[in-house]
């Protein structure tokens, strides 16, 4: 049998849409400059689909430095992995940089999040140690789950009862292995919007010996005062034994990094396979990141506005009556009932009619008769884009609620 043909029958749980929504609900193309405002099939569009949260992707000072950086070194340089021929002082001086904003005494660059995050489980764990983890955790982490060969427990999201339970199950089996426990959670949900327990988790160290790794994805230049994130937002930053953050959300940029005890991050380093085995982050990227870093650092009014803007967009959804759920940060989902057919009929109309361009989530990613759209507020939006949205999910939902989008097929676009 041809291993492609069963490719072709089945294209997977969103590719099996793939011949109405190619280019419009799947890979859309927006364009123009980054911001709350861009054009999608030619039309201007209020986005809210963007992680820009500080509004840094077209901060006039990044973009400068970016081109600057691009002319002087060009794309490709340094070649080769870290280890090998591709380090420079500048990655050391940004890894220096991000250590002292975390507040931890050293910080490894990854050249993805995704596969960096992966990678640091790999490293860390050995068939006779333990995960614990959250269950509503990223891709990345799970992926990283799957290459660990020995065994796991999930539990329920954010329930310390549960986790407590979980923890007790693995420190037992730890124990009669000989091996140790890494829990893993977020410090911010990417999907739903709450925070990690962190503070609740790490409270467990008094009964449980384990080391705690945190993705703060969300949280990186969105919370705590200084912006060093969800750690920092709830007093716990020195408990976390690895925090991993991304520069493609707040930073606007792409690539990652995890900054920990210093020796652990040597170690990280040393045997990290994505980052051992692959090219390292260019340096135009690397430069941007500093002058991000040092904008995140120094302009709090940045972090101070993006709140602004969510506590407005927030607010005035809950005033209309919308469920939020239970958000505590920027990540602002909106929840509804319907099926994949009336809720793209809604979502067509708010691009179309109302100029409001947002993802939205449906079965399988959610339960079916759900739909959630996902708004990301950022320190760009203005009050207008905001009042001009939240009248467009008002007068939508009334349409919803009225079966006004009861169609029986996904409508072509
Ligand atoms: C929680 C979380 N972890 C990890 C990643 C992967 O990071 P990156 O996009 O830098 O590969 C993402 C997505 O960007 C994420 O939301």
């Amino acid at each position: 049998m041809d291993i492609f043909e069963k490719l072709l029958k089945h294209l997977g749980p969103i590719g099996e849409h793939s011949d109405r929504a190619h280019g419009y609900f799947a890979f859309p193309k927006l364009e123009g400059e980054i911001g709350p405002r861009m054009k999608f099939r030619g039309n201007e569009k209020i986005v809210w689909s963007l992680n820009n949260y500080l509004g840094l992707a077209n901060h006039p000072e990044v973009r400068a430095t970016d081109a600057q950086a691009a002319a002087d070194f060009g794309m490709a340089s340094p070649m080769g992995a870290r280890m090998m021929s591709g380090n420079t002082n500048y990655h050391e001086q940004l890894e220096n940089e991000l250590s002292d904003y975390m507040g931890k005494e050293a910080t490894t660059l990854l050249n993805y999040g995704y596969q960096g995050i992966m990678s640091a489980i790999d490293a860390i764990v050995g068939r006779r140690d333990v995960i614990v983890y959250d269950a509503e955790c990223h891709a990345s982490i799970l992926d990283g789950l799957r290459l660990h060969p020995g065994k796991r427990y999930v539990f329920k999201h954010n329930d310390m009862e549960d986790f407590d339970k979980q923890m007790k199950r693995a420190t037992e089996l730890a124990k009669n292995q000989g091996g140790g426990i890494l829990v893993v959670t977020e410090g911010v949900f990417g999907m739903a919007g709450d925070q990690g327990k962190l503070k609740e988790i790490a409270s467990f160290k008094d009964k449980y010996e384990f080391r705690l790794l945190v993705d703060d994805a969300h949280g990186f230049g969105t919370m705590g005062k200084t912006g060093a994130g969800t750690g920092e937002e709830q007093g716990v930053q020195d408990k976390i034994d690895l925090l991993f953050n991304t520069f493609a959300k707040s930073g606007a940029s792409i690539g990652a990094f995890i900054s920990g005890e210093k020796a652990i991050i040597n170690y990280l380093r040393y045997n990290m396979r994505s980052q051992i085995f692959a090219k390292s982050i260019p340096l135009p990227i690397v430069i941007g990141h500093l002058k991000r870093v040092q904008l995140m650092r120094e302009h709090p009014e940045m972090k101070a506005k993006l709140w602004d803007n969510v506590n407005k967009l927030q607010n005035g959804l809950k005033a209309r009556g919308f469920n939020i759920g239970r958000t505590n940060s920027p990540v602002t989902p909106i929840y509804l009932q319907g099926d994949i057919p009336e809720a793209t009929a809604m979502c067509l109309d708010l691009r179309e009619n109302y100029n409001i361009f947002c993802s939205i989530v449906v079965y399988p990613v959610i339960p079916k008769g759900q739909i959630i759209y996902r708004l990301i507020p950022t320190a760009a939006h203005s009050d207008e884009d905001i009042e001009l949205t939240l009248k467009a999910f008002s007068e939508t939902k009334a349409k919803l609620d009225e079966k006004v989008y009861e169609v029986a097929e996904i409508p072509m676009v």
